[in-house]
């Protein structure tokens, strides 16, 4: 057992608002994600309402999902709406070229999607289709989704079953047009991006929060070209008719694209280069934040992280284009890092989206036939709920260089502390990055009372501990025993044992500060 790091966290202080939006998630028409990971159809013998899988929903229900991101991804870019609505039997067919090259029979389309998100109680983010599509297709795709009157496209709605229009907010405007999306330049994209952004009307009293499709990794130059072409409104007091999110895209891999590394089998090193390069997330937003701020010091444009998350070698003998792979406490340590982040940037960054819901990339849950498996990832996604909308409270480290180590010669932090307060309910989740170390952290927490302390732990035998069929639960959640309060000179003290490559999640009440009376 090392030394306690030792950090000050004011509880009666908080800072922004932590968007829900932080914690969204994208399905893709890739692989076993849209097909078999939630649409069965209506024929199925799995549980399903509507031809939508029932275990799937019931388990994302749970993760309070705040926002689907759909139907790309690089598919978003070569799919046409209207070829997805309609009886099913008569949907054309389209060939899925990016992943698999397999034949799509376009059975989950608009309508099939917008019931998944009532199901799931969640907002959809549509991305429309700029890499192949025209500007009508656009305006008349959002038009379909959200005029309420006797518009052609609001009675095409109504002519397939649905006369209410649906609420939609979040709308992207193309995805990666630097490659799969049209492999365009930045002042390319801008032009096409301004069109569609136009044409894609607020209709009644639906406001589109429109997403320009940014930059991979740090293309710091990407995002100030979008940030030079969206000037309607900046300076003034309404936030730009064009485009109000920028977005950018952010994996992490242990190697390089050409071998990014087994998803289960990887040496101390290749997980901490893991960590390393999750870390880096946090110099991405604030690159792209710098840049925004130069256009926008007062902050109303958002930026957006629509695609994150660990992308390791596909599972052997699955197909290639299908990024089918397993996930381990890695890939869960990999998600707190990025939480930690988001919410220590969250007066910029607005939206974010894990890559990818079901059996692709970083899942939430794996299928198997019937069978459901839930991940480690899935698992820190539901111990954090606490956080969505809650208020930041800044953790201040005592020392901070003891909570760091040296990785491929850079210093990388083996630990991630993050809380925020909600109708005075603190929520405090904690990483412990070490795989073979426990590490001990005291929080000087000061400003209010606690009562009440629970707390839940995700830890397995190893950092490459992992649930299949035959062991669902070699990685779930229990309760945890590790946190001891003591009165300090500053207030509380909470002391954590976190075993090596666990997460905690802790609640708490805070007891509202007692009010000072008048001697007057
Ligand atoms: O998430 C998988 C793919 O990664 C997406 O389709 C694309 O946008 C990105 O390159």
């Amino acid at each position: 057992m090392s030394t306690p790091l030792s950090a000050v966290v004011d509880v009666d202080v908080p800072g922004p608002t932590i968007s829900r939006h932080l914690y969204g998630h994208f399905a893709e028409h890739l692989g076993r994600c849209v097909y078999e990971g939630f649409w069965v159809g209506e024929d199925s013998e799995i549980p399903h309402v509507d031809g939508i899988r029932a275990d799937v929903v019931e388990a994302l229900r749970k993760l309070q999902i705040p926002n689907l991101r759909w139907p790309g991804g690089c598919f978003a870019d070569e799919y046409h709406w209207m070829d997805g609505i309609g009886p099913r039997e008569q949907r054309p067919r389209m060939v899925n070229t990016h992943w698999g090259d397999v034949v799509e029979n376009n059975h989950f389309g608009t309508h099939e999607f917008m019931r998944l998100c009532e199901l799931l109680d969640t907002e959809p983010y549509i991305s429309a289709n700029v890499g192949s599509g025209t500007v009508r297709e656009t305006s008349e795709w959002v038009e379909y989704l959200t005029r309420g009157d006797d518009a052609p496209m609001s009675a095409l709605r109504s002519q397939h079953g649905r006369s209410d229009p649906w609420k939609v907010t979040f709308f992207g405007i193309g995805n990666e047009p630097w490659g799969c999306g049209g492999n365009m330049t930045a002042e390319q994209y801008v032009a096409v991006a301004r069109q569609h952004a136009t044409y894609a009307r607020n209709h009644g009293d639906n406001q589109l929060y429109r997403v320009a499709a940014g930059a991979s990794d740090g293309d710091y130059a990407w995002t100030e070209t979008l940030m030079r072409h969206v000037t309607t409104g900046l300076g003034d007091t309404e936030p730009s008719d064009i485009y109000q999110g920028i977005s950018f895209h952010y994996y992490t891999i242990a190697g390089t694209w050409a071998d990014k590394g087994h998803a289960t089998e990887f040496t101390r090193n290749e997980h901490w280069t893991t960590i390393r390069k999750a870390h880096q997330v946090r110099e991405l937003l604030a690159g792209h934040s710098a840049v925004m701020d130069a256009y926008d010091p007062t902050r109303k444009l958002g930026l957006v992280l629509d695609e994150w998350g660990t992308w390791w070698n596909v599972e052997d003998g699955t197909n290639p284009g299908f990024l089918y792979q397993q996930n381990t406490m890695r890939d869960a340590l990999v998600a707190a890092v990025h939480f930690e982040a988001f919410h220590d940037y969250a007066e910029r960054l607005r939206l974010a989206n894990i890559a990818q819901t079901v059996n692709v990339l970083q899942a939430m849950m794996l299928t198997e036939g019937a069978q459901l498996i839930l991940t480690p990832s899935y698992h820190v996604f539901e111990m954090s709920t606490g956080h969505h909308d809650a208020q930041r409270l800044d953790v201040r480290w005592r020392s901070d260089t003891a909570r760091t180590r040296e990785v491929d010669g850079e210093q990388v932090a083996t630990v991630c502390v993050t809380a925020s307060t909600k109708e005075n309910r603190l929520t405090l989740t904690a990483a412990n990055l070490d795989p073979d170390t426990a590490q001990t952290v005291e929080l000087h927490l000061r400003g209010a009372p606690l009562t009440g302390l629970t707390g839940r732990i995700l830890v397995g035998d190893d950092v490459t501990a992992h649930n299949t069929a035959e062991t669902p639960d070699a990685v779930t959640p229990t309760a945890y025993d590790g946190a001891s309060l003591h009165s300090g000179p500053y207030g509380t003290v909470l002391t954590l044992r976190l075993p090596a490559a666990s997460y905690v999640s802790l609640t708490a009440e805070l007891d509202p500060t007692p009010e000072v009376s008048s001697t007057r």
